[in-house]
């Protein structure tokens, strides 16, 4: 792992940590667990499962859960923060578990980053037992907003921000991915979270600077975005916010 690898899993925690004990994740978090409608024994893997949080949550809910990620960092500090729970290495595209081997598969946050979405799918198919349940999380990266007083910028630098993706628009396609995919009963939700609190200008002022080293803007046009929106931060003006799909289906 080369020490920008772990710079970039270092700056994604952060922002993870940031945001997931905020109402409305939590919120969704939960509703995805309730969408994998887990019975006694069930048995669930969480393809991408960053820092375990959900891995562990879901164990409180009485489900065998495994946390997949492909990146050591992000498991390393899964492993630190709940000891008790079981994180193995592995993509979405190629899963460590035998074929039929869980009744639920649980992806958040996480298609957008997978090159070829319908291959990791094919994978969640493989994976789950006949009647299990698949949930996809995710925002849709073409559809966020961010109030600011440079808005043709601020398209900029969202557009540039969901062009270092490899799939930003994959949420949209969850439906269709999924029955293509051959599961059943595919339902869609789309919930939208509203960020406001100051603790988000480190992620919003991120997405300038990115643009920045993309080249998407120049520095000083990134300067005067970032300034807006520090201004915004400092006076209780910031506006972010995120569409996030629910999907969820049934193996047949
Ligand atoms: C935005 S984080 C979300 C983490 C966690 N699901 C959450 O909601 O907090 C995306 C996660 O997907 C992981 N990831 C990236 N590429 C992946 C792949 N091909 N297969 C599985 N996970 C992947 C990253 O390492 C990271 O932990």
């Amino acid at each position: 792992m080369t020490e920008d690898t772990m710079d970039a899993t270092a700056g994604l925690i952060a922002r993870l940590d940031a945001a997931e004990t905020e109402a409305a994740a939590v919120r969704l978090r939960h509703r995805s667990y309730d969408l994998l409608d887990l019975s006694p024994g069930a048995s669930v893997v969480d393809v991408g499962c960053g820092t375990g949080r959900a891995v562990a949550e879901l164990h409180q809910r009485g489900a065998a859960a495994l946390g997949v990620d492909p990146d050591e960092l992000m498991l390393a500090t899964a492993r630190r923060r709940w000891p008790g729970a079981e994180f193995r290495t592995g993509s979405a595209e190629s899963l460590p578990l035998p074929d039929q081997a869980v009744s639920g598969y649980r992806a958040d946050k996480v298609l957008h980053e997978v090159p070829d979405p319908a291959a990791a799918l094919a994978e969640a198919h493989r994976v789950l037992s006949p009647g299990g349940r698949i949930v996809l999380v995710g925002q849709d990266w073409d559809a966020l907003m961010i109030d600011s007083s440079h808005p043709d910028l601020t398209r900029t630098i969202l557009r540039s921000q969901a062009d270092s993706r490899p799939n930003p628009r994959v949420a949209r396609a969850y439906r269709n991915l999924l029955l293509d995919a051959g599961f059943h009963d595919v339902a869609v939700e789309a919930h939208t979270g509203i960020f406001t609190d100051p603790g988000f200008l480190p992620m919003v002022e991120a997405f300038g600077a990115r643009a920045v080293t993309a080249g998407s803007v120049t520095a000083e046009q990134g300067a005067v975005w970032a300034g807006d929106q520090r201004f915004r931060a400092r006076h209780d003006r910031l506006f972010v916010a995120f569409p996030m799909f629910v999907a969820s289906a049934r193996r047949p």
